[in-house]
Order: structure tokens, then C-alpha cells, then sequence
């Protein structure tokens, strides 16, 4: 793939993990002749289909298509960004990356002077809360039981309550000005010139969880509204893209293989200071894809805490089929009416906050439950209610196994006939499957010729072949784009006197197809034995080569009969002359 990382240094990350270990850290492998199996991570399937070879370092799976090196496996799994995939790995083999900060474009030097600006005003804010300016903060912050390591911790700040505060201590630092209106700190006025945004108000800092200031919450320190006022967008913060608080919690959440999920700041701070430490804040909204995909980065079990008897109840819990799509595991824990996680650590110690959520209930048990409590299960129309919302959420589990065992469930509550259930699942059920994208896909590369496969195949175990192969071949006698692309490649590398296996390879091409290409080649099962090897080499040589020819037959055929329709003589001798060159060079 390409990159500013060079690629010397990603073969070298490459070649010194071990993709057998990776894969497994992340599912179970077993052994099958040279390779290890699973069933495939990516999609449904009984039957393990999902092949790891530990010789050429790529992963391929027979069911869906999904294949490629470490990196690809890392990618889609743990849904990083390659570069990400590329530092996790490095750490991991222990290859040192270069520092790319300085060579960035421009939209990164925005971004990343965007991060320096919140970072300043990060500091001003917490300036002030242990200054005399502070003090009232200060002691609203003690008085509701943050102690002074929490609001160290944390980098919690207090806005003085001033027009112009953080400007001008940022102008002091000649930070231009519209700069920091694009990090949403300050805001323009009618008649010119700005205000800071954030005013009496104490500051929560809001980190990525690379620990990078992205965004703030700001709350009053009394009972006006609004009661917070939060960071706008801006190009470093998207609303529903990150969990406030998730940078000091993800180790936690990692080795308890579980994440506690609260709504505000002070729930997740609370907890937090009393030893929960696997929580994280959706910031008083509902959860999106992207929340659950960053938790999925670490542990596939979610608890969610709501507050007892809120009025939008059902509509928070629909909130939660978000997991369900994700394939995570989600419960959910509720607190007594008016109480928050905030309150009920400080009412009923930590201790009883972690029975809490050990004791959470299925989102299915959950949701069950707030429904018979809304509407009478005895009843039909209740019925209808009640199994109609179930179904939904129902509905969203991709496991048929799953799913049908959830059915039979709600059948034995609410006494409804099962099939009248699997009835009205399938009338919901096509919003499921979007599109035939991933099935063209499968055929797409599956029609590419055994023959051009079996040579890219046979060039990748056994270098010397390439010389020899190309007296006879191009690149372009390759019928398959990808793979003329991947032949040409191959050859270009062997000018350089560079022998690389099929997991470097891949790296050069950032598209799919290609490296599903390169990964079904290296899988196909027959190898020739050495004896045949000579005969089958000269024979897919041949192959290619009269494919090629006939391809270019059909070609000048075609450009005659447009030639003979137009009447253009000159070039429909010209043609035939081809034709008749073609054949006699046969
Ligand atoms: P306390 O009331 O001090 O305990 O704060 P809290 O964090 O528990 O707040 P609450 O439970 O009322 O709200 C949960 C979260 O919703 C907050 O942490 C905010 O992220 C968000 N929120 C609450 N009120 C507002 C508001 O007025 N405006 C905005 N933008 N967000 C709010
Ligand atoms: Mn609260």
C-alpha cells in the first residue's frame, strides 16, 4: 500500500511478526496441514472456511473472498486506519517509524495546529481553576466529592467569567484568530472582532483516545441553561466519533474485556475516581456505529447504564441495536429513578456499582421487561406492541442461530405462535441485505484463468521462475488487469534483485482485488511435483499465449466489420493484414 512509510520498513515489520500469532490472538486457530483454520471472522459460516498460512504470512478466506497479510487483518478486524495497523505492528515487532509530523500537508498542519490550540486553552482553563479566579469552581468541584488528583487527572479547567479571557491570553502567544475560531474556542461578533465561547463555566476537556485535546464541555456552576455548553464541530472533533473519557479507560476496558457506558462527564468521572475504570461518556446522546466500532477496538462486551423511568426510555434502548449490529454483546443496567451513576457511587459505594453491573440484564431481558411494564402482555394489542418492538431488535442479529433462538424466546413470553413471529421478522428482514456488492465481488475475481493464478502462484514460491517465465510473457499478456499489474510489479522487482513473498507484495496495492488475487493464488490447492513442474509452466505459458491471441482476433474481427460498415478501405486493408499476420505467426 502506499504510503509515507517506506517499504522497506513495512517488510521488515512483516517479516518479523508472525500472522499465525496475531490471528489467534483474536480467534481460535487450528491446525490443518500447513495451514491453521477458523471460521471466518468476516462473515456467517458453520464450516471453517477461513485458511492462516504460516509460510507465506496471508490469511484467505474460501467463504467470502476476505484475504490478505497482517496489516489487511489488523485493518479489517480491528477496523484501524492503516497507519494504524502499521504502528500497532511495529510496537509489536519492535521496528522504530519515522516522524512523519513535519512533512505533512497542509490539511494536517491544520489539524495538528488545531490540537496545539486546544492544548493552550486546555492549560489556561486549568490555570485558572487553581487561581484565585478558580476558587468557586474549585470548591463546586470538591463539593461534589472530585478530589484535586481527579481534576488533575482529568485537565479539568474553569472559563473565567470574562468576554475576552482565553483570546487575549492567546494573543499573548500570537496564535492567529481565526485559527481558534476554527478550534470553535472563540466566536465572532456583530461588529467585529470576537468573544471566547466558554464563560463561567467549568471546562472538561474532551481527548481522543490518543490522549490529543479535541474538543471541551463546559457546565454552569449553578442551575441556569443551559447547563453545558460543548465545542462545536471543528476538523478535529466529530459529535459521535469518540467517548469522553475513553483515553484513560481503554487499557482498563481491554483486560476486563468489558465497557461500562454512562451518559454525562461527572458519571464517568465519579465512577472512574473510585475505581471503575473500564467506563466511558456518550455525552448525553445516542450512541452511533462509530462508538461502537472504537469500543469494538477493545472489548465486545458492553454494559449500559441508564437512569431508572427517563421518559425517552425506549427510544435510548432502540439506540443500543447499534451493538447488536456490530455483533457486540450488550446488557443493560438501570438505576432508580433520578439517580445517575454519579449519585449512586456516591450514595452506595463502588462496590455496589459493580454488582450493579455485574448483575445487568441482556438488552433483550431488558428491553422485554420496559415493555411489559408499558403495555398489558396479555392483551392482544399488547401483543402485537410489544413483539412488533422486540422483533426489531431482534431482527438486527446476524446470526441465524442466534436470532431464531431469541424468536423461540419471545414466542414462550409472550405465548404467541413462533411462526407467526418468523413472519413478521421477514417482513422487516430485507432492510438487512443492502445490496448484491459483496456476491459480484466473489465472481468478479473467481473468473480470472486457474492459468494466470497457478503462474503468479508458482513466480511467488520459486523466484528463479520469473526470468524464465518472462523470455515468454509480458505483463500485458495477462488477461486479468490485477493481474498484469501484479505480474509487472513482480518483475520490476526482480530487476532490482528484490525477492519478496506474497505478504510484501500485497502492500504495493492498496486496492482489495488485488491482494484477494494474489492471496487465492497462493491458497489453490494443487501444487505441481517437481517432475511436472517443467511440463505445467510450458503448458500455461501456451495457455496464456493462445488466449491472447484469440483475444486479439476477436479484437480485429470487430474493428473490420466497423471498418467494412464505415467503407474505409485503407484501414480495412490495413486490418486484414494484421489479421492475416496473427494467424501466420500461430
Ligand atoms: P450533572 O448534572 O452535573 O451531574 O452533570 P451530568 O454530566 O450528569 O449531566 P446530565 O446527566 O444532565 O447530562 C448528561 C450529558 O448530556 C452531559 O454530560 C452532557 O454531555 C450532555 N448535556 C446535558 N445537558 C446539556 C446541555 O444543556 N447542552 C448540551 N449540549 N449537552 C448537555
Ligand atoms: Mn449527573
Amino acid at each position: 500500500m502506499p504510503g509515507l512509510i517506506p517499504d522497506n520498513l513495512l517488510e521488515d515489520i512483516l517479516n518479523r511478526v508472525d500472522i499465525v500469532e496475531l490471528i489467534s490472538g483474536f480467534i481460535p486457530l487450528k491446525r490443518s496441514g500447513r495451514n491453521f483454520k477458523a471460521c471466518c471472522p468476516f462473515h456467517q459460516e458453520k464450516t471453517a472456511s477461513f485458511m492462516v498460512s504460516p509460510d507465506r504470512q496471508i490469511y484467505h478466506c474460501f467463504g467470502c473472498g476476505e484475504s490478505g497479510n497482517a496489516f489487511k487483518f489488523l485493518m479489517k478486524y480491528e477496523r484501524l486506519e492503516f497507519p494504524e495497523a502499521v504502528e500497532f505492528l511495529a510496537s509489536r515487532a519492535g521496528v522504530e517509524l519515522p516522524r512523519f509530523e513535519r512533512q505533512n500537508d497542509a490539511a494536517a498542519g491544520l489539524t495538528t495546529q488545531l490540537y496545539r490550540i486546544n492544548e493552550l486553552a486546555a492549560d489556561f482553563y486549568e490555570g485558572i481553576l487553581n487561581s484565585n479566579e478558580g476558587i468557586r469552581a474549585k470548591n463546586y468541584l470538591l463539593k461534589r466529592g472530585i478530589t484535586l488528583e481527579t481534576i488533575k487527572n482529568f485537565k479539568l479547567g474553569f472559563a473565567p467569567e470574562r468576554w475576552d479571557g482565553l483570546i487575549n491570553h492567546l494573543r499573548q502567544k500570537e496564535i492567529n484568530l481565526s485559527l481558534i475560531e476554527k478550534a470553535g474556542l472563540i466566536l465572532a461578533k456583530d461588529s467585529g472582532g470576537y468573544y471566547d465561547r466558554f464563560r463561567n463555566r467549568i471546562i472538561f476537556p474532551i481527548f481522543d483516545i490518543k490522549s490529543r485535546p479535541i474538543g471541551f464541555g463546559a457546565r454552569v456552576l449553578d442551575d441556569s441553561l443551559p447547563k453545558y455548553v460543548n465545542s462545536p464541530e471543528t476538523p478535529v472533533y466529530t459529535k459521535g466519533k469518540n467517548l469522553y473519557g475513553l483515553n484513560f479507560a481503554k487499557d482498563s476496558i481491554r483486560d476486563s474485556d468489558c465497557a461500562v457506558i454512562v451518559e454525562g462527564y461527572l458519571d464517568f468521572i465519579v465512577p472512574f475516581q473510585s475505581g471503575i475504570k473500564n467506563i466511558a461518556a456518550s455525552q448525553g446522546t445516542a450512541l452511533t456505529t462509530d462508538q461502537a466500532r472504537l469500543l469494538k477496538r477493545y472489548t465486545h462486551d458492553v454494559v449500559v447504564l441508564f437512569d431508572g423511568d427517563s421518559a425517552g426510555e425506549l427510544a435510548a434502548l432502540r439506540s443500543l441495536d447499534i451493538f447488536i449490529e456490530e455483533e457486540m454483546n450488550v446488557r443493560v443496567a438501570g438505576l432508580p429513578k433520578g439517580v445517575d451513576p454519579d449519585s449512586y457511587v456516591r450514595i452506595h459505594g463502588a462496590q455496589e456499582f459493580k454488582t450493579k453491573i455485574e448483575k445487568a440484564q441482556s438488552l433483550f431481558d431488558y428491553k422485554l421487561a420496559v415493555l411489559k411494564g408499558r403495555f398489558d402482555c396479555r392483551d392482544v394489542q399488547g401483543k402485537v406492541k410489544i413483539s412488533a418492538s422486540m422483533l426489531e431488535t431482534i431482527n438486527k442479529i446476524k446470526n441465524a442461530v442466534l436470532r431464531s433462538e431469541y424468536i423461540k424466546k419471545l414466542s414462550q413470553e409472550l405465548d404467541v405462535n413462533e411462526g407467526a413471529l418468523l413472519q413478521e421478522v421477514s417482513k422487516i428482514k430485507p432492510e438487512r441485505f443492502p445490496s448484491g456488492i459483496t456476491v459480484n465481488a466473489v465472481k468478479k475475481i473467481s473468473n480470472i484463468s486457474p492459468v494466470e493464478k497457478l503462474l503468479i502462484k508458482l513466480m511467488l514460491e520459486e523466484s528463479e521462475l520469473i526470468s524464465r517465465i518472462r523470455e515468454h510473457l509480458d505483463p500485458q499478456d495477462f488477461k486479468d488487469e490485477h493481474a498484469s499489474r501484479i505480474v509487472s510489479l513482480m518483475f520490476d522487482l526482480a530487476d532490482q534483485g528484490k525477492e519478496i513473498g506474497p505478504h510484501v507484495l500485497i502492500n504495493h496495492f492498496a486496492e482489495d482485488d488485488v491482494s484477494r488475487l494474489v492471496c487465492e493464488s497462493m491458497f489453490m490447492p494443487e501444487s505441481p511435483s517437481e517432475e511436472h513442474k517443467e511440463k505445467v509452466i510450458v503448458d500455461c505459458i501456451k495457455r496464456i499465449k493462445e488466449e491472447r491471441v484469440r483475444l486479439k482476433k476477436q479484437v480485429l474481427h470487430d474493428q473490420i466489420k466497423v471498418a467494412q460498415g464505415l467503407g474505409d478501405e485503407e484501414k480495412l486493408n490495413r486490418l486484414i493484414e494484421e489479421f492475416h499476420a496473427l494467424i501466420k505467426k500461430r
